[in-house]
């Protein structure tokens, strides 16, 4: 059942701040010994808001971060740089850029072969690069440019990341050696995905036009296909019991971010000092994603999903196995014609 009080900005920005406020049992906290070191986290849309906020607490618990980031290089990679080594001193925090333009999927194809041929072996990933335009416009390949980032530009990366074996597993890459600490993948999803009308796999990739009110629709569709391509993968790398790539989404609240900045201009006096005043920090509002990259307790779990620090069940549709696997098969089937995709799973 979809909830329609999610459905247009105003009542989806609302409901993000009154949710802040709202009494919630948390999943966990991390203590400081919880460490990253030896381990590589890939970070898509670090160069801003909550992605650069993640990429700087992964970094200061000593992970090796590659920010994957279509502008801020080399500028937002120093800031990061910085700043974990800022709350984490004495160590210095190894931070590194990748140029990746999630609205062209030839550019997606090149920085997976970059990985690949470097020889890059990811713990962590972290999908957070998303969009909200003002209108829609086309991605480079043609697609609706929401849908485009937001989702499709995932499944291509995941597909080339899982197939190359740089995120190790042996259901997509078969002869993959299997890594010391099970890989964790978390895609960065929103509580909008409850208002997303039912999703048509045979219907995936047509492009509907929207305007500022009318897309946060599309952009909650964008987020309920995230949350179901997460739960599909996390099912498909858990088959027989044993985690192989841990798989989890999650819900970072209402963000003081750059994420509205196409908002009509009329909009912007009112929005900014409202989300100056009632939103969370980027710094903040990273917990719930670096929590599930670190915990230990999370070992052996997969298909978790987070709303702030909260454990929840996400949306109906995006829990339907059928539905997961539809849509991870038209998704392919819509970027062969765009990239050359191995033949798995
Ligand atoms: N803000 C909120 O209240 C809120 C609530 C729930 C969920 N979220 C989710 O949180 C995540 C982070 O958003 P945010 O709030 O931090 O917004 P943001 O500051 O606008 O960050 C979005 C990031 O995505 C990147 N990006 C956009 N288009 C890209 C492309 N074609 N290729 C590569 N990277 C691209 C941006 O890069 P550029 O700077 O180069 O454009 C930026 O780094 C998103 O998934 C969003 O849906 C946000």
């Amino acid at each position: 059942m979809t909830e329609r009080r999610l459905d247009n900005p105003i009542t989806a920005t609302l409901a993000g701040v009154r949710d802040q406020f709202r009494p919630s049992q948390p999943i966990g906290q991390l203590t400081d010994a919880d460490r990253l070191d030896g381990r590589t986290a890939l970070v898509t849309g670090a160069n801003s808001g909550l992605g650069k906020a993640i990429a700087i607490r992964l970094a200061a618990r000593g992970a090796r971060v590659l920010m994957a980031c279509r502008s801020g290089i080399p500028e937002a990679g120093e800031a990061v740089r910085r700043e974990a080594a800022r709350l984490s001193p004495p160590t210095s925090p190894r931070v590194e850029m990748r140029s990746i333009d999630l609205s062209d999927l030839a550019h997606v194809g090149r920085f997976c072969d970059r990985l690949a041929a470097d020889g890059e072996r990811l713990d962590i990933v972290v999908l957070n690069a998303a969009v909200m335009p003002r209108s829609d416009r086309r991605s480079a390949q043609g697609f609706e440019l929401m849908f485009a980032v937001n989702y499709l530009a995932n499944v291509a990366l995941l597909h080339r990341l899982l197939s190359d074996g740089v995120l190790p597993n042996t259901r997509f890459c078969p002869d993959c050696p299997a890594p010391e600490v099970t890989p964790r993948l978390i895609v960065v999803a929103s509580e909008a995905h409850r208002s997303a009308a039912p999703i048509d796999p045979a219907r995936l990739g047509e492009y509907t036009p929207y305007n500022a009110v009318t897309g946060m629709a599309h952009y909650a569709r964008t987020k309920a296909l995230l949350i179901a391509l997460a739960n599909h993968l996390a099912a498909a790398l858990s088959e027989g019991g044993e985690v192989e790539v841990a798989v989890h989404a999650m819900c970072p609240g209402a963000v003081n971010s750059n994420l509205a900045r196409e908002a009509p201009v009329w909009v912007k006096p009112l929005l900014s000092p409202l989300m100056a005043l009632l939103f969370r920090s980027p710094f903040a509002a990273a917990e719930p994603a670096v929590y599930l990259a670190c915990a230990p307790e999370l070992d052996k779990e997969t298909g978790l999903y987070l709303h702030l620090m909260s454990r929840k069940e996400p949306a109906d549709q995006t829990r339907d196995p059928e539905l997961g696997a539809a849509l991870w098969r038209e998704s392919l089937a819509l970027l062969r014609p765009h990239m050359d995709l191995p033949t798995t799973p």
